[in-house]
């Protein structure tokens, strides 16, 4: 997918806000973007669709092809005529219906007398007693149809033939068919807005990665690239928008109803899974041409009445020529579209030609939306675009290199959405939004390597499941490794030439590394100690990362696969040993060094020593995805220079130290006090990058003590070390009246003034309160700052009551802009009445007051509070069967609730609970939630360890440094 599940990018918002008065008010953000998809439930047993013209006896034996979830190599598809015709009304039934026909031309390549073709959860007419009509193209003639049925179980209309296809021939199989055009985000569907209190229907699609054969019957794998031509029926008062440009309307009178029919330019030749049909009333916004490219921005008329897409529009044209000139290769289509839609479970999708979006990923209002609202849009919109070359154009075989892609357009939007907003340092970010993050998860025994073969990949749900934190994080890190040590050009070359070999094709992940070497063999003096493929295998085949140590004594330098839990048993082998080529970049006491390398599990490097006055820092920039540890002297230097000159160390190293040490820590490779240690430094910090590296490692302290006695000198401790921070933005904006200039400067005063008020720090509590009542008691004038309002509503909500709370509610029900809605969601979660929390647990299950796409995220906001999270954990177990049933068997979001609701758990209470749980609802399996709910058995048994380990002298560190 292009993107079609992005999780939990903080982009500045969510942020830790810390706990109050043992009650937590903790919130970090989830975003839901490409990286955060929230699929239905592919293939779990249509009831339609099981007719069988001629039932006879099908024996079902694992043996036949059927059975198999790939199609087999028989037929290849040329081109598709399909033609659609969705209803915004429901028909007398109450059914809101979508009707079509279609054609597609296929070849014979082997002989065969079977067709098997996807198609899912659709009513085929039956023509001359069958589900579909054959016939031959050209000199062909098409054997007689002996039957035809339909396999709920692996999606297929399949066709026994009463004799065999010819190879080399082609033959055209028309189908007549009805299907749902129901809310569940999947395939075609109805996605409902309210505009001026009257409800509004859209007609969109999400394809990825196997609701295109909800549509129409197709060949739906990606490598089963083909020609379409679409033709879309629909109503004069909508637009219909499909891949490519429309080239025609026509007028015409069916059954008494008024229709228009949009046809559209054929295709390129594409996957199916980036198709994308839609009808609706949107209005578009659009730039002037420049080489002949049409780029539409699409919302609700009011969000474009509103300008909210003039951004995005702003961007796109840059961002595109920035990839023309990145890839070397033209923009391969004549137009794009872009369009944000109120219902749509990914944060994003890259259909080629017409990217969808939920509307916070794409419209920006200038009055109204925060910074962290444009970085978002900016980076979702970069990612995406990278998507129409990388992905799109050419496209991996199979799902079970979704890494490449997905790692892929993670990576380089980062370039992208510099390349628009420069002044940013948004390139920096991808060490907090992406290499941080997946380090947390790739650390565990359960982890996986990013490559999978191709034979487990299979099934729908293992195909969802590709779609991690894994696939995207640390795809996007070990591509900036490989882009650091080839140096950029040559990167550059190599991927634009693997794209101009490929293009219209498909590939499978080693394509790009042929491409890569070839380009390093043609750079004169370019060395790498390996080729390409043996570098990067180890990084791909083998799960986990090496932590690097170097003693400055000796020189000596060793890796070793990092684990969390040190006494966590990695039972899946490797070929490598889990030893890994590591480049590495370092500094010696400020100066840059040249790159070494480690190929064996331990070496020595002389220049590595240091005495004196020297230190060395390792992994300058983080360019490599590995953590750093050193011998007790270099620790103590490189903490004493931050003490006394931070400012020697890169803003990125130094958020490297603290997350580094805090882990390290972790997995008892070093003491808990020396990762305390790196964060004295930072009442002297004023950075945003290493606060909230210094904020996400001390969550962890958060979430296991702020239900014990620790708790009270943690608060102090912090205190102390924000009161600084605070008071040197109340300064910089005179007195919170101004908004800092530096984009990240900005996001630092959010983490200001959300951990002083959590903490308490004088003054704090009492600019919130005031800022919430006087909004309060003039509800039409919000006197608070877009970038503060996440912030302020939480805390608002955490230390007020239920006139907070129903009015924020309110304020939700009134507010037209997505983004706002999320804050106020998010805010909600924030209060401490066990009751009022209930109650919101109530409405996320009723989509009248939580839209479904919101549904998962905001049980997971309610189980980030301290209070919320025993109450979001009962909710969860009571509402099992339904919830699982809504959204169990293919979404992303769903392995998320499991690991969002359990982050806290640490008591062995609560690890029997859990497995209590696991046994109780072991019939009905957990569906993607799997894996999910096995890192939490082994996440809340390290907790437990971790805790009693290091209570006591957590304990006495802070209360000895607080004072
Ligand atoms: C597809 O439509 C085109 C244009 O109407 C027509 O010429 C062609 O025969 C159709 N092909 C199939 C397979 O139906
Ligand atoms: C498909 O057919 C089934 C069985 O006749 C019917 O219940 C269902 O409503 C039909 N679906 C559509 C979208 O027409
Ligand atoms: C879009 O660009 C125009 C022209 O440069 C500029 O005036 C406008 O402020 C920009 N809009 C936004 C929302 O950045
Ligand atoms: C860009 O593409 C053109 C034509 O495909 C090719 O001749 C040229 O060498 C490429 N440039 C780079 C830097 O790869
Ligand atoms: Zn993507």
């Amino acid at each position: 997918m292009g993107k079609v599940y992005y999780l939990s990018k903080n982009v500045g918002l969510g942020l830790l806000v810390l706990a109050a008065s043992a009650l937590a008010t903790i919130i970090a953000l989830s975003i839901a973007y490409d990286k955060a998809k929230n699929r239905g439930k592919p293939g779990d047993g249509a009831t339609d669709s099981t007719s069988t013209p001629t039932p006879a006896t099908t024996p079902f034996t694992s043996k036949d092809p059927w059975d198999h979830y790939r199609l087999p190599d028989s037929l290849i598809p040329v081109s598709y005529n399909v033609t659609l015709w969705p209803r915004l009304v429901p028909n007398i039934d109450g059914l809101y219906i979508f009707t079509g026909h279609s054609g597609v031309v296929f070849r014979c390549e082997k002989e065969t007398d079977l067709i098997l073709i996807h198609s899912n959860k659709l009513n085929l007419t039956t023509i001359n007693g069958h589900h579909a009509k054959l016939s031959g193209l050209g000199e062909a003639t098409a054997p007689a149809i002996q039957k035809s049925w339909l396999v709920v179980k692996t999606e297929y209309l399949v066709l026994q033939l009463r004799s065999r296809l010819t190879v080399g021939a082609s033959y055209v199989l028309y189908v007549e068919f009805q299907g749902e055009l129901a809310d569940d985000l999947e395939g075609f569907y109805r996605s409902e807005y309210v505009d001026d209190g009257v409800k509004r229907v859209v007609a969109t699609s999400q394809m990825q990665a196997t609701y295109a054969r909800k549509t129409f019957p197709c060949f739906d794998e990606p490598a089963m690239k083909a020609i379409f031509n679409i033709i879309i029926y629909h109503s004069q008062d909508t637009v219909a928008l499909s891949n490519g440009r429309e080239i025609g309307t026509k007028d015409t009178i069916i059954d008494g109803m008024a229709v228009r029919v949009t046809t559209f330019e054929p295709t390129e030749k594409m996957s199916t899974y980036v198709l994308a049909f839609i009808v609706t009333d949107f209005v578009s916004t659009q730039s002037n041409q420049h080489n002949n490219l049409l780029i539409r921005i699409w919302a609700r008329r009011k969000a474009i009445e509103k300008n909210q897409g003039e951004y995005a529009l702003n961007v796109t044209g840059p961002i595109l020529q920035f990839y023309e000139r990145y890839y070397n290769a033209t923009y391969p289509l004549s137009k794009s579209d872009q369009i944000a839609l109120p219902d749509f479970n990914a944060g994003a999708m890259e259909n080629w030609g017409l990217i969808t979006y939920r509307e916070t990923a794409l419209l920006y209002d200038p009055i109204l939306s925060s910074t962290g609202n444009k970085e978002r849009v900016t980076t979702v919109i970069a990612h995406e675009l990278a998507h129409m070359w990388f992905g799109n154009l050419v496209t991996m075989r199979w799902w079970n290199d979704l890494w490449l892609n997905e790692g892929f357009a993670s990576y380089v939007e980062y370039l992208g959405a510099d390349h628009a907003e420069p002044t940013w340092n948004i390139k920096d970010q991808i060490v907090l939004y992406d290499v941080h993050k997946v380090f947390a998860v790739d650390a565990l025994a359960s982890s996986h390597p990013l490559s999978r073969r191709e034979e487990e990949v299979n099934d729908p749900s293992q195909i969802s499941e590709m779609f991690n934190t894994i696939s995207y994080s640390k795809g996007a890190a070990v591509l900036r490794m490989l882009s650091e040590f080839l140096s950029e050009p040559v990167f550059a070359k190599g991927l634009s030439s693997y794209l101009n070999t490929f293009a219209f094709g498909n590939t499978v992940y080693t394509d790009l590394w042929d491409h890569l070497q070839q380009a390093v063999e043609k750079t004169p003096g370019m060395h790498i100690p390996h080729t390409v493929h043996d570098i990067m295998h180890r990084w791909t085949l083998q799960m986990g990362f090496p932590v690097v140590t170097i003693n400055t004594r000796t020189g000596s330098i060793t890796q070793k696969h990092f684990l969390l839990d040190p006494d966590s048993v990695v039972d899946r082998p490797s070929q490598f040993n889990y030893t890994w080529f590591v480049p590495i970049k370092w500094m010696k006491t400020g100066v840059e060094q040249q790159q070494y390398w480690l190929l064996k599990k331990t070496d020595t490097n002389t220049e590595m020593r240091a005495s004196g006055g020297e230190w060395v820092v390792a992994n300058t920039n983080v360019s490599g995805y590995f953590r750093v540890n050193y011998d007790t002297d270099n620790w103590d230097r490189l903490i004493s220079l931050l003490n006394t000159n931070h400012q020697s160390l890169s803003i990125i190293n130094r958020a490297q130290i603290i997350d580094d040490a805090f882990n390290l820590a972790r997995a008892k490779i070093i003491n808990t006090t020396l990762a305390l240690r790196t964060t004295k430094y930072l009442s002297k910090e004023r950075d945003y990058t290493p606060w909230e590296s210094a904020l996400r490692s001390l969550d962890y302290y958060i979430l296991m003590f702020d239900r014990t006695e620790v708790y009270g000198a943690l608060q102090a401790y912090f205190k102390k070390q924000i009161q600084p921070l605070f008071e040197h933005f109340k300064t910089i904006t005179e007195n919170w009246t101004k908004v800092p200039t530096g984009h990240t400067d900005q996001y630092s005063q959010i983490n200001a003034i959300g951990v002083a008020c959590s903490v308490g720090v004088p003054g704090c509590r009492e600019l919130i309160k005031s800022w919430f009542k006087q909004w309060m008691e003039n509800p039409h004038h919000n006197p608070i700052h877009p970038n503060l309002k996440t912030t302020v509503y939480c805390n608002a909500i955490a230390f007020g009551g239920v006139e907070e709370w129903d009015f924020a509610w309110r304020m939700l029900q009134n507010a037209t802009l997505a983004s706002e809605v999320t804050r106020l969601r998010s805010a909600l979660a924030c209060t401490k009445a066990p009751w009022l929390l209930n109650r919101y647990l109530e409405y996320t299950l009723d989509p009248t007051k939580i839209r479904k796409q919101d549904a998962t995220s905001t049980i997971q906001y309610i189980s980030r509070n301290v209070v919320g999270m025993p109450l979001a954990w009962n909710f969860f177990r009571a509402k099992w069967s339904f919830i699982y049933e809504q959204y169990g068997k293919g979404s992303f979001s769903f392995s998320n609730l499991v690991s969002g609701i359990t982050t806290r758990f640490s008591t062995e209470f609560e690890l029997q609970e859990l497995r209590k749980f696991k046994e109780d609802n072991l019939d009905g399996g957990f569906g993607s939630a799997t894996l999910a709910l096995e890192q939490a058995i082994e996440k809340t048994t390290a907790n437990i360890k971790w805790v009693t380990e290091n209570k006591a002298n957590v304990m006495k560190w802070f209360t000895e440094e607080s004072t």
